[in-house]
């Protein structure tokens, strides 16, 4: 906070603020302590008699570089059309608009890597032109981003102009994690409803784990609804306890009832084999099996050993290289999850539903 208010500080004498790119993973409160100075900056302006405009706009949110340079111009006090102009056109007006009527402006582009991913760099090219240029007023850019290597898709000069100041947000830690979540109990929960030890797990988890603010604030959302739903007048440890699992296995289904067909069916495979440490080879053997009862064609091994490297970056499976000195090197592969897991993912699943009820020997 104290960072961010620095570097913009100067628009309370009326000059023009520094660009600023925001990184760090998500969770870590960049667009919170964004819009937080964002908005304490506009109360001083406002209190002080400062005429200064501040726009927040989610590129991901406004979708295309049309729509956010409108959402921008609307803002600002120019009326666009939804369709109909040029992009250039409409930050041409821009431009004009902020020179004409000496506008100072602080701009926030938040997930402003979706933009760049999507679009290239040329609205961000005109958007820190414009930033350069302008006098009388200006246009500072606040951009935040949660993909770090984001920076490698700009050009050079949109780059050294819009990250003229950077500040990286770090994962946060249980203790500030815990103050976090402390307040947010207070206004959630009715006093005496909660120990604060069950609040603490909450950060201990998150910090050690992630240092995700979102993921320990639903963490401890799900454990209330969890105290809840067993009619508990007192939110605990073992509360927050079973939500860590209940989201470990929401996550898990999710991952498993979104994976592409063959992946599915390697899974299979390899869950109801029951030996240990199965090799590429022995599992294609089942695999081929399962592709003729769901009548499609198997995969090439090389294709398979792919998708196990996909499985075992989700967590699925383990695969580990295992070396036989002058025997060569095999792929080891251990699924991470328990059949059970898996039934319950698939059963209903059109596709491999029908595998999953046949017994193992049958399936394989
Ligand atoms: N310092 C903080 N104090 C209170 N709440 C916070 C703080 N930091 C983050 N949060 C809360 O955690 C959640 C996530 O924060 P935020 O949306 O700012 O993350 P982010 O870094 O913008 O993530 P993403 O990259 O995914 O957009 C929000 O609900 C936010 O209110
Ligand atoms: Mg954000």
């Amino acid at each position: 906070v104290k960072s961010i208010g620095e570097i913009l500080s100067p628009i309370l004498h009326l000059s023009k603020p520094s660009n600023i790119l925001i990184y760090g993973k998500t969770g870590t409160g960049k667009t919170a302590v964004t819009r937080h100075v964002i908005s304490r900056l506009s109360t001083t302006c406002n209190a002080t008699g400062i005429n200064a405009t501040f726009v927040y706009c989610n590129t991901r949110m406004t979708g295309t570089e049309y729509r956010t340079l409108a959402e921008i111009a609307s803002n600002t006090g120019i009326a666009v059309p939804f369709t109909g102009l040029a992009v250039s056109e409409v930050s041409g007006r821009l431009q004009q608009h902020i020179k004409s009527n000496a506008l100072r402006i602080i701009l926030v582009l938040d997930e402003i890597d979706y933009l760049a991913a999507s679009f290239g760099d040329s609205l961000l090219y005109d958007l820190t032109n414009s930033s350069a240029l302008i006098n009388p007023g200006f246009l500072s850019i606040v951009g935040i981003s949660n993909d770090l290597k984001f920076k490698e898709s700009l050009g050079a000069r949109v780059l050294s102009r819009l990250s003229e100041e950077e500040i990286v947000f770090p994962p946060y830690s249980a203790t500030e994690l815990q103050t976090i979540l402390q307040e947010r109990a207070k206004s959630a929960f009715k006093p005496n409803s909660y120990t604060e030890a069950a609040v603490n797990l909450c950060a201990a988890l998150s910090g050690s784990e992630h240092g995700d603010a979102r993921r320990a604030v639903d963490l401890l959302r799900i454990a209330g609804e969890i105290a809840e739903r067993e009619g508990s007048t007192n939110l605990e440890e073992k509360h927050v306890r079973i939500a860590l699992q209940k989201i470990d296995q929401d996550r898990i289904s999710e991952a498993l009832t979104t994976l592409p067909l063959h992946a599915k069916l390697i899974l299979i495979a390899l869950t109801k084999d029951q030996t240990e440490n199965t090799s590429t080879g022995s599992i294609y053997n089942h695999y081929s099996t399962l592709c003729q009862a769901c009548g499609i064609e198997p995969l090439t091994t090389r294709r398979i050993s792919g998708l196990v490297t996909e499985l075992d970056t989700l967590g699925l499976v383990s695969a580990k290289l295992v070396n036989y000195g002058r025997y060569g090197r095999t792929k080891k592969i251990t699924p991470q999850i328990t059949i059970h897991t898996l039934t319950q993912a698939f059963q209903d699943d059109s596709s491999v539903g029908h595998i999953m009820k046949q017994p193992i020997s049958q399936a394989c």
